[in-house]
């Protein structure tokens, strides 16, 4: 893989030489920036977003002005990792210019460098508009959770051979229709296997088994901040929710206990110069209790580093 920007021919590329491809959702800077050092080949700034980390019930409401906002800060920390947007609900079910107006405002004001929509024959012409107006598509297939009230709701796809058939023929016409990749959710292993096999572009399961391109996460679940929430495809690589409630209860203790801050994070000044803001301020405090620290209520909001 290139130590410089992922794109759309190396991901074909790892697909043809039996190089896995890895993919975790993102929807912030700052997990962008650890993500890509980590070496994270794509970045999906999925609708997930919704409940992930705006506490929608489910993906339906997300806007297509919030996921541009996410995806812009996602593709400033993306340096290698290629960055896909997520189209969502009626973003691009309405006509296929809305389709293409939203999927351009992924890459002209997000960034981004490839889109992601859900479904299979039904938005194949779509798909095949927005790749003749220049914008790389990733397709979406097996449990889609922005229809997932018309397949039954959140349920493993493709375990009769007709729903099995369905996706195989979906997944055929998404390629043809020029999609690059495809994302395979919640679909039995040797199905997602044979499905992987009967088509050139990448396949990316979630839920899918070890026999796809490459599998994508949503970041939150593996790294366990989505309390309660673990369904049997997620695997837990951390546990930090337990360790952000731990820090924020030792942070709100030594708060009260007035252990924090310490002398090691309090700016000093020298006496001769506290004595004369003294005599221009005088010396009596309005404040009950404040411990005499004489530190102000208003704090600096630059994020660069403040020297003694
Ligand atoms: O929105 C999302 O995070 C997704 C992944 C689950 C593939 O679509």
């Amino acid at each position: 893989m290139p130590s410089s920007k992922i794109e759309i021919h190396h991901l074909i590329d790892m697909k043809r030489r039996g190089e896995k491809i890895s993919m975790l959702t993102a929807y912030d800077y700052p997990s962008a920036r650890i993500l890509d050092e980590a070496g994270i080949d794509c970045l999906l700034v999925g609708d997930s977003a919704a409940n992930v980390v705006l506490g929608y019930p489910d993906t339906l409401p997300v806007s297509m002005d919030e996921l541009v906002i996410l995806t812009r800060a996602v593709s400033r920390g993306a340096k290698r990792s290629f960055v896909i947007g997520d189209m969502p609900f009626m973003s691009y079910n309405i006509s296929v210019s809305d389709a293409i107006r939203n999927a351009g405002r992924f890459l002209k004001e997000g960034r981004a460098n490839a889109i992601k929509l859900e479904g299979g024959g039904a938005v194949a012409d779509t798909v095949r508009a927005l790749v003749q107006a220049g914008i790389p598509v990733v397709g979406h297939l097996g449990l889609t959770p922005q229809t997932a009230g018309m397949i039954g709701g959140l349920k493993v796809q493709g375990r009769t051979a007709e729903q099995a058939a369905k996706i195989l023929e979906d997944a055929k016409r998404l390629e043809e229709a020029g999609a690059f990749m495809l994302v395979l959710e919640a679909i039995p292993k040797r199905v997602a296997a044979l499905i992987s096999s009967r088509v050139s572009i990448p396949v990316i399961g979630i839920g899918a088994g070890c026999d796809c391109d490459g599998q994508v996460l949503v970041l939150h679940d593996m790294l366990g901040i989505n309390a309660g929430f673990k369904p049997k495809f997620v695997k837990r690589f951390a546990q930090l929710e337990q360790e952000i409630l731990d820090a924020a209860r030792r942070y709100h203790e030594e708060v009260r206990a007035q252990t924090f801050p310490a002398e090691e994070h309090s700016f000093t000044i020298d006496d001769e110069q506290y004595r004369h803001i003294e005599s221009v301020l005088g010396t009596s405090s309005k404040a009950k209790s404040n411990g005499g620290n004489g530190r102000s209520k208003h704090r600096s909001t630059s994020r660069v580093p403040v020297a003694n």
